[in-house]
């Protein structure tokens, strides 16, 4: 496993396969080890650089809040570590927060972005302090008391019932988060401003992707992105709710292969 120190942190990461470079930045309270179907899907054709934001899986976590800024200074660093100078942009839930911020401060290192299941507004008031009450709470208890809570929200009900593989690889990788860096995070996103009227501004090809049935960043947050940013394109993937790239990993690929395709020609 990869891990180099920068910005006074030790970042871990995979990097593997060979073509244009596609980065791909994980959500709440997960790690890169989520994108394993990506990074074997894509591999052939791409260089897939995967990342552990700062404190999640084997990336140490500087301190609280985890901005959504400094994840994305971050990323620019290790870009500058591995010699990428512009890559595709992957980011699914708190990845597509940094992915979004990232674009905004580094517009040129993008050559396209891809948001998978995030949104541009901000947290309202009311999500601000329950998020604050979480972090208190996981600070407190560990992951264990919000595992189960956390898992109902990210997946359908059926893979809830059928897919004992995806439920527990899910629950493992929140179980495996350290309860400092989640609170940081916590504390992180609920700081980060509205993105919305950056959305108008972004001179990079843009996917949305989004799980039909995913209610924590719905597909009416994925239209508004949609309608804000011109000549975006915007696929809803079925029977999927909030990990889509978990639960239909081959619909999420088929979309993200297609976009990088047509860029290529
Ligand atoms: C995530 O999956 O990254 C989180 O659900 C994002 C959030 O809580 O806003």
């Amino acid at each position: 496993m990869p891990k180099v120190r920068l910005r006074g942190i030790g970042i871990a990461y995979d990097d593997v396969g060979s073509g244009p470079p596609v980065i791909f930045l994980h959500g709440f309270p997960f790690n890169r080890s989520m994108w394993r179907e990506q990074q074997e899907a894509l591999a052939g054709h791409h260089r897939v650089i995967t990342v552990d934001l700062r404190g999640h899986g084997e990336t140490d976590l500087a301190a609280s809040p985890a901005t959504m800024e400094e994840m994305a200074s971050d990323v620019e660093a290790l870009m500058d570590h591995l010699t990428v100078e512009r890559a595709y942009l992957v980011g699914l839930s708190m990845g597509g927060y940094v992915a979004l911020t990232f674009c905004r401060r580094f517009p040129l290192r993008v050559r396209a972005l891809a948001l998978a299941d995030t949104k541009a507004q901000a947290d309202t008031e009311e999500a601000k302090a329950n998020r604050r009450a979480q972090a208190k709470q996981i600070l407190r208890e560990g992951m264990e008391p919000i595992t189960a809570a956390l898992l109902q929200k990210q997946l359908t009900p059926e893979t809830l019932t059928t897919r004992s593989d995806v439920v527990e690889r899910v629950r493992a990788m929140i179980i495996g988060t350290k309860p400092e860096a989640a609170a940081a995070a916590l504390e992180g996103m609920a700081e980060r401003p509205d993105q919305r009227s950056f959305l108008s501004r972004i001179i990079s090809p843009v996917l949305i992707i989004v799980g039909s049935n995913d209610t924590i960043t719905t597909v009416a947050d994925a239209e508004l992105m949609h309608h804000e940013i011109g000549g975006s394109r915007l696929e809803i993937i079925s029977g999927a709710a909030h990990l889509s790239n978990l639960e239909q990993p081959n619909e999420f690929n088929r979309a993200l292969a297609k976009f990088f395709a047509d860029l290529e020609q």
